[in-house]
Parts: structure tokens; C-alpha cells; sequence
């Protein structure tokens, strides 16, 4: 496959770009490096990606479409993977432009590439658990009505999968809309949680918990995400637009991930509970069952091993490896 792969620099475009480049697969990867968060982190994890030789890499914002056409034009590009969006339902509060600028426009430009493109074969993009808007209940299945996003940010994505869809009636154009639910793990996001009671641990400042109580999150490893990509990219869906869950389907409660993170860290810490965020929801949990029935999905990675994991690349990445 010539792959393009959209947020390339980020969390788990990193890690999929890994996996694709090492089967051997070509991947023209794209990324505004915007500074969300720490622009170092990303541009760490594109100089690891750069020494596959099977990879090339283009600063473009995907909201520029004259940027982008001339970045991925004549590539015979045959496959998108599209990641890069405006993440965090926080950060939406206060930005809400960036949102529809990443995640609408952004999209919209991908969908016309591959329109004119004349050679991408199938596009699977990224959406995300947020979608189920804010419910008590689960597992939540793909065919759940859909029209409570709780945050700007979850009805960008839900927006996403609309656009996606009528790409797919217009055009024909093959799609696969994935919905993830709180990936983790090594070179992850540094506005998750996890990522945040670990940072906060090591320099001994108290962690804030917001509604612990209250939340639970279906905490999904990123190797058990990236382990089924390849098959889902190269597999475009015979109705020529599937939408699937991909999480772990065993939520934990706020407590148990502090516990957890606490545990991989060797360390307690001092903590400072406050009431529920806006636009936060209370539950995430997926019901997986269409992504093993199609593609063999099959989470393995239990909360403690995976931060076990996060916290050990999170020593070495940082330099603490005395502490
Ligand atoms: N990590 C999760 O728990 C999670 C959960 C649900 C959905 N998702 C979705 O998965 C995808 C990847 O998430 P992630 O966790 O790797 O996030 P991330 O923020 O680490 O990666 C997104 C990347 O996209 C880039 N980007 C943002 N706007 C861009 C633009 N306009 N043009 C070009 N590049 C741009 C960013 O610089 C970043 O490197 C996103 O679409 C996100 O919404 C992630």
C-alpha cells in the first residue's frame, strides 16, 4: 500500500506509521506539528520514523487543501489513514475554532483528494468514543443512535463520520470510520490523564481528580489498536461504509487508573478532587463485537501492564531513569 497518513506526528499516527513502514508498505505522512502539546515530543517521534527509509514527511496544515494537493498529488496514493485532528474535549472550551478548522475543514479536504485523486482505494479515519455523548449505560454498539455529542469536540467527529458518508454516496468513495476509546500507552498524549498523575507524580505536585466517583473509561492499549489496522486498511468495507468500535471493552473507574498509575510509577500521590468538567462524559465502554467478527480485534493488554509499559518509555524518554 502507498499510504497517506494524516497526524502522523501524533500519538497513535506514530505508532500506526511504525507498524505500516515496518511491513513494508510506503507512508507519506502528514502533520502540522501544532503545539497542543509539547512540539518536541512529536518531533521525537517523527525523527524515529525517519529512519525507515520508506518514509517521507510534509509539514501541512490539512485545513490548507492547496497544501495539502501539493504535498500527496501524484503519489498514486492507494490507501489514507486519517488521524490528524483537533483532540481533547477540555481544550474545546476555549478553542473552539481549531475544532471545526482540524476536524470539518480538515476533513472535507481529505475527502476531496481521494475524490480526484483518480487512485485511493479506501480511507479509514479516525472518530472516537466521545460520539456516544454522555451515557450511564453499556456496551456501546456501532448501531446506537448518535445525536447527543456532549462536547464541540465529539460533534466535529460525529460531523466527520456524516461527511464520510456522503462521500460514500456521492462518489463511491470505500470508508471505514473507527471509533477509538482512550488509547494509552508509550509516546502517548501528554493532556491524557494518565499522562498528566505520571508527569505530576515524578515532580511530587498533587494530581486533580475531577468527579472520580463518577468516571469510568474503557482504556485501550495502542498496540492493540495498531495490531488491527493493517487488515482494516487494506480491507475496504463491502457496503462502502462501515463505522466499528475499537476499545477494550473492560471499562476501569478514574480510582483504578490512579491506583494503576500509581502502582507503575512506585509512587503515591497527593490528591485533589473537584466536581465533573464540562463536556466531560461519566462512561466510555465499547462493545466490540463487529471489529472481531470482521478483523479478529482482540484486546489483550490489562490497565497495569500497559502503564507499566507507558511509565517505563516515560523514564526513558524523559531522563529518569535514577529516580
Ligand atoms: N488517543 C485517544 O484516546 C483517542 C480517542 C478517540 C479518538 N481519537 C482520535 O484519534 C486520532 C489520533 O489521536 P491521537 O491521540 O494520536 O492525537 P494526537 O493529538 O497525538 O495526534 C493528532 C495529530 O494531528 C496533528 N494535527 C492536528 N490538526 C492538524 C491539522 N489541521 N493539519 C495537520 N495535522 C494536524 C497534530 O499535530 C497531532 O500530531 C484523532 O483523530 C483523535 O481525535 C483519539
Amino acid at each position: 500500500m502507498i499510504i497517506l497518513l494524516t497526524g502522523v506526528a501524533g500519538f497513535i499516527g506514530f505508532h500506526a506509521a511504525n507498524r505500516f513502514l515496518s511491513e513494508g508498505h510506503e507512508v507519506i505522512g502528514v502533520d502540522n506539528l501544532n503545539d497542543y502539546y509539547d512540539v518536541s515530543l512529536k518531533q521525537a517521534r517523527l525523527a524515529e520514523l525517519q529512519r525507515h527509509e520508506n518514509f517521507e514527511f510534509h509539514k501541512v496544515d490539512i485545513s490548507d487543501h492547496v497544501a495539502l494537493d501539493a504535498a500527496a498529488s501524484g503519489k498514486a496514493i492507494t490507501h489514507i489513514l486519517h488521524l490528524a485532528a483537533q483532540a481533547g474535549v477540555r481544550y474545546s472550551l476555549d478553542n473552539p475554532h481549531a475544532y471545526v478548522q482540524a476536524n470539518v475543514m480538515g476533513h472535507l479536504n481529505i475527502l476531496e483528494f481521494a475524490r480526484h485523486s483518480g487512485t485511493v482505494e479506501h480511507i479509514a479515519y479516525a472518530s472516537s468514543s466521545s460520539v456516544y455523548g454522555d451515557r450511564e449505560d453499556g456496551p456501546f454498539k456501532e448501531t446506537d443512535k448518535v445525536r447527543s455529542p456532549a462536547s464541540l469536540y465529539a460533534a466535529t467527529k460525529l460531523s466527520g463520520e456524516m461527511l464520510a458518508e456522503s462521500y460514500q454516496r456521492l462518489y463511491g468513495i470505500a470508508q471505514t470510520g473507527l471509533r477509538f476509546f482512550t488509547v494509552y500507552g508509550p509516546w502517548g498524549r501528554p493532556d491524557m490523564a494518565y499522562f498528566i498523575f505520571t508527569d505530576k507524580i515524578f515532580k511530587g505536585e498533587p494530581i486533580t481528580l475531577f468527579a472520580p466517583e463518577e468516571m469510568r473509561r474503557d482504556f485501550t492499549y495502542v498496540d492493540d489498536i495498531v495490531d488491527v489496522l493493517p487488515k482494516i486498511l487494506a480491507t475496504p468495507p463491502g457496503s462502502g461504509h462501515e463505522i466499528y468500535n475499537l476499545g477494550n471493552s473492560k471499562p476501569n473507574t478514574l480510582m483504578q487508573l490512579v491506583d494503576a498509575v500509581e502502582v507503575a510509577c512506585g509512587q503515591t500521590a497527593e490528591k485533589i478532587v473537584l466536581g465533573k468538567q464540562k463536556g466531560d462524559v461519566s462512561n466510555t465502554f465499547a462493545d466490540v463485537s463487529a471489529a472481531e467478527r470482521d478483523f479478529g480485534f482482540n484486546p489483550k493488554m490489562e490497565l497495569g501492564e500497559g502503564l507499566r509499559r507507558f511509565v517505563e518509555w516515560y523514564r526513558e524518554f524523559y531522563a529518569l531513569e535514577k529516580l
